[in-house]
């Protein structure tokens, strides 16, 4: 829940990120902003391409060298992120904030086993030694729900499945205890049941450690479990945002109603059609003006396709950016 006595941790204002190319600007990010309280789970949601990543991987300053952040502030316990020197950034990624990307075969070197790999990261962010290094790595593993911790250990991440990988991933995340979990799409690539156990496992975490969680994925229905907030994404910026259960119940912008469409619903009916969202996101090298969800938009207006809509606060959670939002709140007024 948000809990309002909690502690800010993080607050993202107004960050604007663009890559540049031979063939010009690609805003992937429009000036978004959030605020994530201590102990609080952060959905992000947003078909592909929609800049979940790009400004998630914004908060540890992981942005290509063509990628330029044009506007903003990244607040990390009121401190800009973005204006941090070498030595801040360091002990910021090490002890403070960690990420899960979202291939674990990336994350992971292949050469390797688990333990040299876990074993390196604890070296690096921790000043344990080598037995109470041991024993950290079998505790981290039994954590994330890996049995026989001390036999898996020796093995290579091509011996673990997919969504033991990713257990190895969090276990890797956790090993300096951090107190934001950035976990990107970390259950994409695996099936609905092992997906399940994977939020279940991180929900069970976020209880048992207190860490704040920003959780990414373009599945509505995976947020619903573990997220106090949710923020869904369309072309580089936020449409709608609010606590999990106001975009559940109560969304307003005809994206969120087009991205609960289609995905199953918890409480649906088996027969339900899943209806998905007709049409491309736009092109972000060529930014129109107005609504960028407005050509896809079965309740499109005229002043849709001409201006951008600004955001409406709905009530002190619940925000959304559409025309249509603006027009039922001035008749009910
Ligand atoms: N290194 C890059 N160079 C150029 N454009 C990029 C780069 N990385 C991302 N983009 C563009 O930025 C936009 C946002 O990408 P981002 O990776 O944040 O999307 P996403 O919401 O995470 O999507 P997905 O669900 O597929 O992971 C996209 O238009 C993408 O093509
Ligand atoms: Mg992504």
């Amino acid at each position: 829940m948000e809990d309002k006595n909690q502690e800010v941790i993080l607050e993202m204002k107004d960050l604007s990120i663009s890559f540049f190319n031979k063939s010009g600007e690609i805003q992937a990010v429009r000036g978004i902003n959030y605020t994530l309280h201590k102990g609080e789970v952060l959905g992000i949601v947003g078909e592909s391409g929609s800049g979940k990543s790009v400004s998630s991987h914004g908060i540890l300053r992981l942005t290509p060298d063509t990628g330029k952040v044009k506007t903003g502030e990244i607040l990390f316990h009121g401190k800009d992120i973005l204006k941090m020197n070498k030595k801040e950034l360091q002990e910021l990624r090490g002890n403070k904030i960690a990420m899960i990307f979202q291939d674990p075969m990336t994350s992971l070197d292949p050469l390797f086993t688990v333990e040299y790999q876990l074993n390196e990261s604890l070296k690096k962010h921790t000043n344990l030694d080598a037995v109470a290094r041991k024993a950290r790595m079998i505790e981290l593993l039994t954590l994330v729900g890996i049995n026989q911790p001390e036999r898996r250990i020796k093995q290579y991440p091509y011996e673990f499945s997919g969504g033991m990988r990713q257990r190895v991933m969090i276990a890797m995340a956790l090993s300096c205890d951090p107190e934001l979990l950035i976990a990107d799409e970390p259950t994409t690539a695996l099936d609905v049941t092992i997906q399940a156990q994977i939020v279940e496992l991180l929900k069970e975490l976020k209880d048992k450690l207190g860490m704040a969680i920003i959780f990414i994925t373009h599945d509505l229905g995976v947020v619903s479990e573990i997220c106090d907030k949710i923020i869904v994404m369309y072309a580089g910026k936020v449409v709608e945002e609010g606590m999990s259960r106001q975009i559940f119940y109560e969304r307003c912008h005809p994206y969120t109603e087009g991205l609960l469409a289609s995905v199953p619903k918890l409480d649906s009916d088996v027969s339900e059609k899943l209806k998905p969202i007709k049409g491309n996101p736009p092109d972000m090298s060529a930014v129109k003006p107005g609504c960028a969800f407005a050509p896809r938009c079965s309740c499109a207006m005229k002043i849709c396709v001409r201006e951008e809509p600004p955001e409406c606060e709905l009530d002190e959670t619940h925000k959304a950016s559409c025309w249509q939002v603006i027009k039922k709140a001035m008749q009910n007024t």
